[in-house]
């Protein structure tokens, strides 16, 4: 190519517009689903790679870059050194030891803690005003070691918390019905994992106030049935895990969904784990992380909902902040 008359040539390129990077760090199942749902919704300009695993992580790096005739432009790099994530955005932190069958996100703790004491200063330094996404479990208490440890303020540490666990909670709704996940409004809060509290008290199907209009009409949708989905969303990394040995796409798409809201500005609602304290009676000093519904944009949490929960509901929620407070207690952080 030759360039037009009064114009610069093709390369280098000249950049008018700030560029966008997101790094994602841990090359794994969760962590490259990441990367390749966010390389294909077209949400950054750069992606950085940031794994201890030399061989997986170049291998990873040029499958994805092979792809590149198909794709948006994006520069995607990798390294083993931090320096790779350098000015980033945001930070999307899968790494970790994953969860294996038969163990809780909750049993994972202490492996991962000491794996975050290494990455979180290493990344807050490169990136001093990015976002910071923690995605590896358990994530409510991992989200806290990354607050605590960046020391950047909790507007711009999230944890990706239950915005997954509603997704499976809409879809099971929306199987049930026969209707399409996105017309279901239903949250899940409190711990991604085994406490998470359903709020059937405020589902909406296509805007309407459902749990009255169900009963009326759907005989079979009745507390049990709606116990059954509490569970069965609850067990529902279990038996993926159990069948696929992890966990992938959904929280691929979970996170791309959150990288939207939060790169675009888009200020929708997600359930994510944020700092809680001053929510739903969590007592001051209890500096806990728990997924409330959260408005996000380029700033990060813009702000809580208050939710209107029944008596039930908020105790199980204060029940899910004090095992999780417990937990963070345990880390003497
Ligand atoms: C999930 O819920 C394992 O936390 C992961 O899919």
């Amino acid at each position: 190519f030759r360039p037009v008359a009064d114009s610069c040539p093709l390369t280098p390129t000249t950049t008018h517009r700030r560029l966008t990077k997101v790094s994602v760090i841990g090359a794994g199942n969760v962590g490259m689903a990441i990367a390749q749902t966010i390389l294909t919704q077209n949400l950054a300009d750069e992606i950085a790679l940031l794994d201890a695993n030399r061989d997986k992580l170049r291998g990873e790096t040029l499958d994805l870059q092979h792809a590149a005739a198909f794709l948006p432009r994006v520069r995607i790099v990798s390294a083993t050194d931090a320096a790779i994530t350098k000015n980033s955005d945001l930070v999307v932190i899968t790494a970790g030891a994953r969860q294996v069958s038969g163990e809780t996100r909750l049993d994972l703790l202490h492996r991962n803690v000491a794996l975050y004491r290494k990455i979180v200063p290493a990344v807050a330094e490169n990136s001093p005003e990015a976002l910071l996404l923690v995605v590896s479990n358990p994530v409510d208490v991992l989200t806290y070691v990354a607050w605590r440890l960046s020391g950047f303020p909790a507007s711009r540490v999230i944890g990706s918390g239950t915005n997954l666990d509603s997704s499976r909670f809409r879809f099971l709704i929306a199987d049930h019905l026969q209707v399409n996940a996105q017309d279901i409004q239903a949250y899940m809060v409190g711990e991604h994992g085994d406490s998470s509290v359903a709020i059937c008290s405020s589902i909406s199907v296509g805007g309407m106030p459902a749990l009255k209009s169900l009963r009326d009409n759907h005989q079979s949708f009745d507390e049990a049935a709606l116990e059954g989905i509490r569970l069965a969303v609850v067990g529902s990394a279990y038996e993926v895990i159990g069948l696929k040995g992890y966990t992938s796409w959904a929280i691929g798409y979970s996170v791309a969904s959150l990288a939207t809201s939060l790169l675009r500005d888009q200020r929708r609602v997600h359930p994510v784990s944020v700092l809680a304290v001053g929510f739903h009676g969590i007592s001051d000093g209890h500096e806990v992380f728990l997924s409330l519904p959260a408005c996000l944009g380029r700033d990060g949490i813009l702000g809580v909902a208050e939710m209107d929960l029944t008596e039930a509901e908020a105790a199980q929620l204060r029940r899910s902040a004090k095992t999780l407070w417990e937990n963070c207690q345990l880390l003497g952080l």
